[in-house]
């Protein structure tokens, strides 16, 4: 590791580095940064377009995001939320003040939208927009009706051939190993020392795994957290591991809520099990695919109460929605705090509005790009397909269908990518990679951690005992102090390490309360 100190003499060189990305304070209408103790500053670095044409000029112009350090930096950390497909820029300013004491205030937190996603290199598959509106709005789970799965094999055709003649130039550089050049332009241009600090989440696991094997010499730090499967990722027809605790994931709901009660969760007021209130929410479900819900302006059908389902799995934070939604609409909702109008309209799922929809078009097309380009499968035929639709249902109830429309379309991706990692992430790293995970995660389970983390030499694995995607939904004093320790003096936890959580389901308290039970810099704490 090269000391931080050896870094002083090219401290002067920093200004050469914000003049590089021309730092300003960002338009706080587009990124407001009042609930941190810093002010966003917003930038752009211009970067190959084509790394693989070395006599083609041709930039891209990537935007950046940076929140400078409250205290003294000692370098800059880039961080990736996963997808692939979300706006990073937009995640980072909702997670930041999260970030900022899990990173003990000392590092320049950083994100930029990466290719394919928002508006750098967004793929546009079809000239019309109506059938552009139909890449999207097709992609419902493929238990919605009978003829949905082969209508979903189909729509993968045709957009596949659409994007290929539409969107060949552009579909070909978004790949995640173009990220990763991407990334280490990022760290060259910082002028720190040429060493790349990571921190992924999700999808950002696969970016930091891809990364770290093809850079392995310029890792200082990274943490990677809610990991996915990358050989999966890479090499399956489907990324079956990460639904395999979807569905005990989705069990536990009902036993906390009637752990909880009544008064924390109405659905618990009707004596029933934990077991009789998962089966009332399947039989809604069954009840709902043949009858849709009319709730005001708003219909709620099989794929809106499936979104319901699929969300619960992100957070905790989303479990008193779901038990209300399932209390109204097989009990009456009697007891219910909250209208069901209003939880309803607040749900992209089922309340997708004209302004949500360049967002969830465009998140939908970037992750076309981007894991379609990726995945090194294809699938001949719809008979081929079936065996990968019956392994996703024998997977998981919750989230076998649902995602089956991405899947379609890739194994029958047409854009040949300019360049793929093909390795077998077997990697030793300058430094060890800290891997974190879940003990309950229903989009990533711990298996995968420890799959990924046994290629990493050196590497260790941090299990946070709580529920939902990634540990930044699972509040822990044990996992501040751990992943803050990481950051700021490269402190490795014993591997197999377990953080009790420090927040209950169905309580209203978060981080903020988090932090300040830990003696957080109060300047820093958002209410
Ligand atoms: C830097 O940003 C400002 C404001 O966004 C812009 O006017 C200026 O042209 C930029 N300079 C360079 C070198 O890109
Ligand atoms: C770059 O090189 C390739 C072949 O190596 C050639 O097909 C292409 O026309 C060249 N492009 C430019 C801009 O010179
Ligand atoms: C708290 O953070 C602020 C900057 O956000 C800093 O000025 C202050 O010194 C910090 N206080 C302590 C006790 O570290
Ligand atoms: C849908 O959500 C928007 C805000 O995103 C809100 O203005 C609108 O009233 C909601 N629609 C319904 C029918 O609740
Ligand atoms: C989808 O439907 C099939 C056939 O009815 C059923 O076997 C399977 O369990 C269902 N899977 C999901 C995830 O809904
Ligand atoms: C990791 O997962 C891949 C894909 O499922 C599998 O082939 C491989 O054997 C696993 N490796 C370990 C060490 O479990
Ligand atoms: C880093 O180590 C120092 C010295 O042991 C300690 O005082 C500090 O609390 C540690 N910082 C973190 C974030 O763990």
């Amino acid at each position: 590791m090269v000391p931080f100190r050896a870094l002083l003499p090219t401290l002067a060189l920093l200004a050469t580095a914000d003049c590089t990305f021309n730092w300003t304070t960002c338009d706080p209408a587009q990124f407001d940064s009042s609930a941190v103790p810093v002010s966003f500053q917003c930038g752009t670095l211009d970067v190959p377009f084509d790394y693989t044409s070395h006599n083609s000029s041709e930039k891209l112009r990537l935007k950046l995001i940076k929140a400078p350090a409250p205290l003294k930096s000692k370098g800059t950390i880039l961080f990736n939320f996963g997808g692939p497909g979300v706006a990073n820029r937009d995640d980072f300013t909702t997670l930041a003040p999260t970030l900022i004491p899990l990173t003990g205030g000392q590092f320049d937190l950083m994100t930029f939208d990466t290719r394919g996603t928002v508006d750098t290199i967004p793929l546009k598959c079809h000239r019309d927009p109506v059938q552009q509106y139909r890449m999207f709005f097709s992609q419902k789970p493929s238990n919605s009706s009978e003829t949905s799965l082969g209508e979903l094999w189909a729509r993968g055709t045709a957009d596949a051939e659409a994007c290929s003649i539409n969107a060949g130039k552009s579909g070909g550089v978004l790949t995640t190993a173009f990220v990763a050049r991407d990334l280490m332009q990022v760290v060259d241009a910082l002028e720190e020392d040429s060493l790349l600090r990571y921190y992924g989440f999700s999808y950002g696991t696969v970016l930091g795994t891809t990364t770290a094997a093809m850079f392995p010499d310029r890792i200082d730090k990274m943490i990677l957290d809610a990991v996915q499967n990358v050989h999966e990722y890479y090499h399956a027809q489907a990324n079956f591991e990460e639904w395999e605790l979807s569905d005990e994931l989705f069990s536990t709901i009902f036993c906390h809520c009637v752990e909880a009660g009544p008064e924390l969760c109405s659905l618990a007021s009707y004596n029933k099990t934990p077991d009789e209130l998962e089966a009332a929410a399947w039989d809604l479900l069954d009840a709902i695919k043949h009858q849709p819900v009319a709730v005001g302006e708003l219909v709620v059908d099989y794929a809106a109460l499936k979104g319901i389902f699929a969300q619960s799995l992100y957070s905790q934070r989303f479990w008193p929605s779901i038990t209300t939604v399932i209390d109204y609409l097989a009990f009456g909702g009697e007891n219910a705090a909250i209208p069901l109008g209003t939880i309803l309209s607040g749900l992209p799922a089922i309340n997708t509005t004209a302004s949500d929809l360049p967002r969830l078009m465009n998140g939908d097309s970037a992750l076309a790009g981007i894991y379609c380009g990726d995945n090194q499968v294809r699938t001949g035929s719809f008979a081929d397909f079936l065996p990968v639709a019956e392994k996703l249902y024998r997977t998981s109830s919750v989230m076998g269908d649902v995602p089956m429309g991405s899947y379609a379309r890739c194994q029958q991706w047409r854009i040949e990518p300019k360049e793929t990692y093909t390795g077998d992430f077997e990697v030793q790293t300058r430094n060890p990679v800290l891997f974190v995970g879940n003990t309950l995660d229903g989009h990533t389970p711990l298996k995968s951690a420890y799959n990924v983390s046994s290629g990493f030499e050196g590497s260790v694995v941090l299990e946070v005992d709580g529920y939902g995607h990634g540990s930044s939904s699972v509040p822990s004093q044990c996992s501040l102090k751990t992943i803050s320790a990481y950051w700021v003096n490269g402190t490795l936890p014993e591997s197999g390490t377990r953080c009790e959580r420090s927040v209950e389901p169905f309580t209203s308290d978060w981080w903020p309360k988090v932090f300040k039970d830990a003696g957080v810099n109060a300047s820093w704490i958002a209410e």
